[in-house]
């Protein structure tokens, strides 16, 4: 998937290069903002919005500002992230508050947040709504993380918890997009479900590369419980691995059956290429 080759990549990279461009030279704010946002990322998230913008008869172009007030809030989340679990290293390059200190790096996160807010106020009162109550899980699931290494943790905590933290901005990203697209509140509910899908098989992904020691990416000191260490107190190490996989695979079934409901198109092409992508092929 060469994902820096499509359209709804390049836009998004441009909106926030001048994002960075009207900013202030001398300040401090500008080379965080830089450091956070020059540091590549897939962009899947924003990717998702402006791709289901389209599979509901949307033009991409006029979702970009929605877009990148996703990016900047899921890169406020990772600096906020990388500060509870002593993230040190991210995307290959020292975390924000290794670099810039502590103080520094949560007031780039705010700076984000209300970046974001300002973003997306313009596209109405459904995409405001989404974008809000997906700020409000992830917060939630991050403290479900955050509790999880001090008190019992099973299977359904792990599935609450990133529901919440990871798989609420991937729906609010597909319902954004939807909205902006044309969609009514049922369309826009099956694009939310779609991203939940693909944001949980996601997670389960990146905890499984974490547990299975394969990042070489990111470096954290605190780690979270994740799914095959919950299975490992039932089973063997293999087993552990392989069930957690068959999670992934259930959660992209679920996430490829929504995307057939629609109509085969470019778009619905590259979300099920992004589906694929970030989950199966990632698998060890
Ligand atoms: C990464 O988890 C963290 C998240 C997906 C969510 C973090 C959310 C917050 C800190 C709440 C902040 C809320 C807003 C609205 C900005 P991880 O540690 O498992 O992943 P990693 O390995 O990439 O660090
Ligand atoms: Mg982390």
């Amino acid at each position: 998937m060469n994902i820096e080759q499509w359209d709804e990549h390049k836009l998004i990279t441009s909106a926030m290069s001048d994002m960075i461009a009207d900013m202030d030279n001398s300040s401090q704010m500008k080379k965080m903002v830089t450091h956070v946002c020059n540091s590549g990322g897939k962009k899947i998230r924003p990717i998702i919005l402006m791709l289901s913008s389209e599979i509901c008869g949307g033009d991409s172009k006029k979702s970009v500002d929605a877009a990148l007030a996703i990016e900047l809030i899921h890169s406020a989340s990772l600096i906020h992230d990388d500060l509870l679990d002593g993230g040190v290293i991210r995307r290959g390059l020292p975390s924000a508050h290794e670099k810039f200190g502590h103080a520094a790096a949560m007031l780039c996160g705010d700076f984000l947040i209300s970046k974001s807010i300002e973003l997306i106020s313009p596209f109405g009162t459904n995409a405001v709504r989404d974008f809000g109550r997906a700020g409000m899980y992830m917060a939630e699931g991050e403290t479900i993380d955050v509790k999880s290494v001090t008190g019992t943790f099973e299977e359904s905590n792990y599935y609450e918890c990133i529901r919440k933290k990871t798989a609420s901005l991937f729906a609010a990203s597909a319902s954004i997009g939807a909205y902006i697209g044309g969609a009514d509140d049922e369309v826009a509910n099956k694009c939310r479900l779609y991203g939940e899908h693909v944001g949980t098989a996601y997670q389960i992904v990146d905890d499984l590369l974490e547990y299975l020691n394969a990042q070489d990416d990111k470096k954290s000191t605190h780690e979270s419980v994740t799914l095959p260490q919950i299975y490992l107190k039932q089973m063997s190490h293999e087993d552990a691995v392989n069930k957690s996989i068959k999670e992934v695979k259930k959660q992209v079934m679920y996430a490829s059956d929504i995307l057939r409901t629609f109509d085969a198109c470019d778009a619905t092409g590259k979300l099920s290429q992004i589906t694929n992508h970030i989950t199966t092929d990632m698998l060890p």
